[in-house]
């Protein structure tokens, strides 16, 4: 069984481990990087972690480590698209072992790593060929935003914040109320992670 969960540091025997996996997943198409190359995503990883809202998302089969994601807070790709900068996280890396895909390990590290970033829009930069990543993201409610203005074999892709749902129409009258609802007015009520919000009308 592949578990999904969030790492609190960044050792050697994980980094270790993290270049592995970037040295099969990232000398595949479209990425064709070189060995040594595509290793040095663990590097990078490693320098990342002393970046603001560093957060890691690790996918385990036993003690093997056959996924990752990362990200951190950066409005630089937000700049590049000539997008307002603001509480921006970006996710940069998001791989995952040929023989465990398919098996929704890519979306969890997803979802993992946005869900503890403390919130967006996020951004990331990907290829325009990278098609299993821009399933994995489109069903994940990213949009393309811009291709890269000096690389055109990249595109940079954004996720907003989800609004919130409108106001429903409730009730004329409340149980919970503290105070009762003077006559004729109408309760508007709607579930936010704090807890349940009301207005009268
Ligand atoms: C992108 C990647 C992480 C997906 O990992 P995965 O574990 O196979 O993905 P999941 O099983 O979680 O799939 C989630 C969704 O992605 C999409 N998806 C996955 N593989 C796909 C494919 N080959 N073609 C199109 N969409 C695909 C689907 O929408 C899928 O949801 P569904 O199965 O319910 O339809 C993996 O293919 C990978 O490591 N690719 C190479 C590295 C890469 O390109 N990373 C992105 C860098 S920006």
């Amino acid at each position: 069984m592949v578990s999904v969960t969030l790492a609190d540091s960044v050792a050697v025997p994980l980094l270790s481990a993290v270049a592995d996996v970037g040295g099969e997943v990232f000398t595949r198409p479209p990425w064709r990087e070189p060995y040594a190359q595509a290793r040095t995503v663990a590097a990078r990883l490693l320098a990342d972690s002393a970046r603001p809202g560093f957060v890691l998302a690790v996918a385990r089969q036993g003690h093997e480590v056959v996924g990752f994601a990362y990200g951190y807070r950066c409005s630089a790709l937000a700049a590049t698209a000539a997008r307002p900068c603001g509480a921006d996280f970006t996710l940069k890396e998001l791989g995952v072992l040929p023989d465990f895909r398919g098996l929704s390990i890519g979306v969890a590290l997803h979802d993992q790593v946005l869900a503890a970033s403390g919130g967006g829009p996020w951004w990331l930069i990907t290829h325009v060929n990278a098609t299993a990543a821009l399933g994995l993201y489109h069903r994940r409610g990213w949009q393309a935003v811009s291709r890269h203005p000096t690389d055109t074999t990249r595109i940079i892709m954004r996720k907003a914040v989800p609004s919130p749902p409108p106001w429903p129409l409730l009730t004329s009258s409340c149980r919970n109320l503290r105070e009762p609802l003077a006559a004729g007015n109408r309760l508007l009520c709607r579930a936010e992670p704090s807890g349940t919000v009301a207005r009268t009308l």
